[in-house]
């Protein structure tokens, strides 16, 4: 197994596109690291690069220690499973699998036993003999699965490999690429755009926009403290509610409105123009212990255990996540309070770095 090492990798694509701007990123031997990031960002092109199937612009590219900028592809030990990866129609499922490893010049013996192994690890086993369009969607994406697996990679690389899936099936892939990680160990970049996926599968989450990371933490901590507006607006639904104002006298006055809201600004809140960020889970309606604003709201929707509730607040529109049991009508007067020391901070710049 290996760690990889990404040094100020960039990749452009003629003068106008830089798809990956001087990206460093350190993944840990055994580690699973979710790359998060709004379409365009960057992060196919990020595992293409590692993967050799992209030549770097410059920087640089290490895995297990070693360089491998001018490995080519198949000697730098990585899998990749890609979105739509396609399965040859007319093979069975067990030629399938054994594919990549067949054409590397493994004896029969030994691919028919991994084979068989990434067949038991994922429950493939009664499909050997099929053929790839006698099987389910879910069926299918696990042999991609397995393909990846008997070349016995260091690092695999998964771009969105559970995107052509239904709702239902996308949790069952999830589950047990969660527990194909916890058996096989092995250092794993999986990129998506699903928050759910990223948050549950990651031990850590590196944040892409504009092919710049924004934040490597773990979930947690780039739900509870992103490190910019953009981290912040984009991790979480409903996104983050976000009012621009002033601070002056460590009290937030928002803009173009006439009314002040105190509210506890972190000490090392500077004086000037700042975003306030609250979530919606954050923000109280009707509750008498904190009222700092009134509204009339706009829409509810009923989601089953909560309700969203939409209102306009301070110029901005909001989202207040209440629950189910409270009774809140479309056009109605609502109190509206942030709930204490749940307020974030961002500097009211290009940057939009958290204050504080
Ligand atoms: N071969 C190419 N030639 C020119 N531009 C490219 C090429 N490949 C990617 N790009 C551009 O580089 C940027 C990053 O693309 P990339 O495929 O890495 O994004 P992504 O984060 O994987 O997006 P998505 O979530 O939509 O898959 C985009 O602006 C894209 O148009
Ligand atoms: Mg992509």
């Amino acid at each position: 197994m290996a760690g990889v090492r990404l040094e100020s990798l960039t990749k452009s694509f003629g003068p106008a596109v830089t798809a990956v701007d001087r990206l460093d990123l350190d993944v840990a031997d055994g580690e699973f690291l979710v790359l998060l990031g709004p379409s365009g960002c960057g992060k196919t092109t990020t595992l293409r690069l590692i993967a050799g199937l992209e030549t770097a612009s410059t920087g640089r590219i290490h895995i297990g220690g070693r360089c491998v900028n001018d490995v080519a592809p198949a000697d730098r030990g990585v899998a990749m499973v890609f979105q739509d990866h396609v399965l040859f129609p007319h093979m069975t499922v067990r030629d399938n699998i054994g594919f990549a490893v067949k054409m590397r010049g493994l004896g029969k013996s030994e691919v028919k036993r991994r084979v068989d192994h990434a067949a038991a690890l994922l429950s493939l086993d009664e499909c050997l003999s099929r053929q790839p369009r006698e099987l389910s969607g879910g069926q299918q994406q696990r042999v991609a699965l397995a393909a990846a697996i008997v070349t016995q990679p260091q690092v695999f690389l998964f771009d969105e490999p559970l995107s052509n899936l239904d709702a239902a099936l996308r949790v069952q892939a999830r589950t047990e690429i969660a527990r194909l990680h916890r058996e096989l160990k092995a250092t794993t970049l999986y990129v998506t755009h699903d928050q759910t996926e990223a948050m549950t599968l990651g031990d850590r989450i590196a944040v892409m926009n504009q092919g710049v990371v924004q934040q490597v933490a773990v979930p947690l901590n780039v739900y509870r403290r992103p490190a910019n507006q953009f981290v912040a607006g984009f991790i979480g639904a409903p996104a983050m509610n976000f009012v621009t104002g002033t601070v002056d006298n460590g009290v937030f006055r928002p803009c173009g409105a006439g009314e002040e809201i105190e509210i506890a600004l972190p000490s090392e809140t500077p004086a000037g123009s700042v975003v306030l960020g609250v979530r919606p889970e954050d923000v109280l309606v009707n509750d008498p212990s904190v009222r700092m604003a009134r509204s009339t709201v706009d829409l509810v929707e009923r989601l089953g255990e909560q309700t969203l509730v939409h209102f306009e607040l301070l110029g901005s529109h909001c989202v207040a996540r209440v629950d189910a049991a409270r009774d809140v009508a479309v056009a109605s007067i609502i109190e509206i309070g942030f709930r204490a020391g749940a307020c974030h901070f961002f500097a009211n710049d290009a940057t939009g770095v958290r204050l504080g």
